[in-house]
Formats: structure tokens, C-alpha cells, sequence
């Protein structure tokens, strides 16, 4: 057992018990989302105390130097004093446009109004002022000038109503991140590169394929796009349009039922290595659901693929 104190009261935190379980179950109100240590939205700062190495992992070094750390991945040895993150973890951004693409998807871009360096394909923490958060994959180039998010709307979910129901253009959020490594490495202009995911797992991937063919990669570049039907895909003209400009891009729509032009039927891993059986050799990029994320991980490494070339991102739900 061990205490967490936090904005001048002590509660109690049980043995194996993280710094965020302790604080939820002592009726304080954390923002959260993953509870396994992706999303970013539980960060916290330690003003006293040791915090395990594990609880700042991912974070920048600027970060960790200033006590901040994942309070959901923070089981520490002994007790620990912590405040909420501070607004300079955070960047401004205004809401430029909201676009259904899609039955279910919403295109969401944003207008940074401070310093916001990413990669396409990284992910931010987008915080509404009512201090929702939630993970969402990048799908712009810096040089777009504005922040590109691919959000899939869930009924009742908390971001999903407001993205849906409350959000104008014009509104105030909060920008946090970004994080992870679903990016393009310029090195090898030559190396063949797989980008695979279904559903809003399209947002990195489509900032991705940008990113590699405006830096000038040679090799092949083949994106993958699942849905369980054909109205799931979305921004098919943009990626033929794309298709038709770079001999090197080929884009392959995908679904698991019903039938439609220039669509492949079946599941993903299947669809992808009756065109590409022999993987070795090539980098591949896969995001989105995390069951999908995990099959196809292991599908591309068994036709192939070295591990070191799999790059992923799972979009996790929140936990319960
Ligand atoms: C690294 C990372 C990147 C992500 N990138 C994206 C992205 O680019 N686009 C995107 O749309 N999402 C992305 N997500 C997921 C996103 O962060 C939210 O979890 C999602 O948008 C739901 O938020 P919400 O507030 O609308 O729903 P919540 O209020 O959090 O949840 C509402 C209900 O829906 C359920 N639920 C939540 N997610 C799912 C799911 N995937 N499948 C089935 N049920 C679910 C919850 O359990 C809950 O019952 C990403 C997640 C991570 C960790
Ligand atoms: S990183 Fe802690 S809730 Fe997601």
C-alpha cells in the first residue's frame, strides 16, 4: 500500500494498483482513455516522489526531465505526490472544418495556434474544452498548414457526440503529442513499401503515402484499405487521384461482403498476399482495430517482412 497526494489530499493507493486506478477509485476525475499506456490522455506531473522508468515511456525528454508521466502505466514503489499537466504540455488549436466522408467518418481539421511538430501518421491527444481526450492518427503533412483527422463517429461515444452533435468551426481544443512511431523514414528510397488497415485506420496511412512519395520514394507503394462494406471507404477519389500521379502508388480498396468497382472481397491479410506473396524486403505500415493490427503483423512476418520493417498502430478503445 502507498499514498497518492494529490491537490492537497492524500488517498490511498493499494498494492499493484496504478496512480490512475487509485485516483478513479477514490472518486477523482482524471481524464483517461487506453489505461495501457498509448493515448497519452492520462498524463500526469510528479512533484514528489520516484516515477518508474515504464511510466515515461514514449514520452519526450524535455517531458520526462519535468516529472511528467502516464499516471495509467504508474505503479510506484513507494508514495508519490502529482498535479494535473500543465497547460504547456498542450497546444492550442482552433477547429477549421468538420467533414462526413463516410456514413460513420468524420474529417476533422485543425488550426494549430502555437508550435505543433509531428510526422504524418504520428497521433496527437485531442482535448475538448468540457476536457474530453482522445487518440487520433494524423493524416496531414506539416506543410499543409492545418492538422488532418480521420474520426470514426460511435454511438454514445463522448467525443464522437460532441465531434457530432456540438462541435462548429471555430471552436477552441487542445492539441497533446504527438507520439508513436507509424512514420515515414526517408533511407531507403528504393524499399517497397505495404500500407494496410481498415476503417479510420486510413489516417496515418494516407499522411504516410504522402509523406513518402512528396519526399520521392522510388519504390513500390501499395495501400490497402479495408471496410466490411463498400460505403465504409472513404476518400477514394483523393487516393485515385494520388494513384494517377505516382506510377509507383497503387491503392486497393478492400471489403468483406458486397461488391463494388475496383474492390477486392475478402479479408485483408488474404487480398494482400494474393497480390504480394513474398514479402521480404519491404516495410510495412499497419493501423486501426488492434485484433486486425495484430493478425496482420504476424501474417506480414510469416510471408516475410522483418519485424524491424513493421511498423503498427492499434487504435486501443478505451478501457472500461
Ligand atoms: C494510438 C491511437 C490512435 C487512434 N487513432 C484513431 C483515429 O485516427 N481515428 C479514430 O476514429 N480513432 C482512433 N483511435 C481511437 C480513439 O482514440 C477513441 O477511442 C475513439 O474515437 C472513441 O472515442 P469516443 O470518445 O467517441 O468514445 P468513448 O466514449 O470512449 O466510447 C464509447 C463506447 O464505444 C466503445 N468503443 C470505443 N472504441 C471502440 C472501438 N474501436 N470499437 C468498438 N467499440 C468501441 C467504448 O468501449 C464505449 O462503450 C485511436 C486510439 C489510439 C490509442
Ligand atoms: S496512456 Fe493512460 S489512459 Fe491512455
Amino acid at each position: 500500500m502507498g499514498f497518492v497526494d494529490f491537490e492537497g489530499r492524500r488517498y490511498e493507493r493499494r498494492d499493484g494498483e496504478s496512480v490512475l486506478d487509485a485516483l478513479l477509485r477514490c472518486g477523482v476525475e482524471v481524464s483517461h482513455s487506453c489505461k495501457a499506456g498509448s493515448c497519452g490522455a492520462c498524463m500526469m506531473r510528479a512533484t514528489g516522489g520516484a516515477v518508474p522508468e515504464k511510466a515515461q515511456a514514449g514520452l519526450k525528454d524535455t517531458w520526462k526531465a519535468r516529472g511528467y508521466f502516464l499516471s495509467c502505466a504508474c505503479t510506484p514503489d513507494g508514495d508519490l505526490a502529482v498535479a494535473t499537466a500543465e497547460a504547456d504540455t498542450q497546444t492550442p488549436a482552433r477547429v477549421v472544418d468538420l467533414e462526413l466522408v463516410s456514413g460513420d467518418v468524420m474529417r476533422v481539421r485543425l488550426r494549430c495556434e502555437g508550435e505543433f511538430d509531428f510526422r504524418a501518421g504520428q497521433y496527437l491527444t485531442l482535448r475538448t474544452a468540457a476536457g474530453v481526450a482522445r487518440s487520433y492518427s494524423i493524416a496531414s503533412l506539416p506543410e499543409d498548414g492545418v492538422v488532418e483527422l480521420h474520426v470514426r463517429l460511435l454511438a454514445g461515444g463522448r467525443m464522437s457526440e460532441w465531434l457530432r452533435s456540438e462541435a462548429r468551426a471555430g471552436d477552441g481544443v487542445a492539441v497533446q503529442g504527438p507520439a508513436g512511431d507509424c512514420f515515414y523514414l526517408p533511407g531507403d528510397v528504393e524499399q517497397p513499401l505495404l500500407l494496410a488497415g481498415t476503417g479510420t485506420g486510413l489516417a496515418p496511412l494516407y499522411g504516410i503515402v504522402r509523406d513518402a512519395l512528396r519526399s520521392g520514394h522510388r519504390g513500390p507503394v501499395r495501400l490497402f484499405h479495408g471496410a466490411l462494406r463498400v460505403e465504409g471507404l472513404y476518400l477514394r477519389e483523393e487516393l485515385r487521384r494520388l494513384a494517377a500521379l505516382h506510377e509507383n502508388f497503387e491503392y486497393v480498396a478492400a471489403v468483406l461482403a458486397g461488391e463494388g468497382p475496383d474492390v477486392e472481397v475478402g479479408e485483408m491479410d488474404g487480398v494482400i498476399l494474393r497480390r504480394i506473396p513474398d514479402l521480404k524486403g519491404w516495410r510495412g505500415y499497419v493501423c486501426g482495430d488492434p485484433p486486425l493490427v495484430q493478425k496482420l503483423k504476424k501474417k506480414l512476418f510469416l510471408s516475410g517482412m522483418a519485424m524491424r520493417d513493421i511498423h503498427a498502430d492499434a487504435f486501443l478503445p478505451p478501457a472500461a
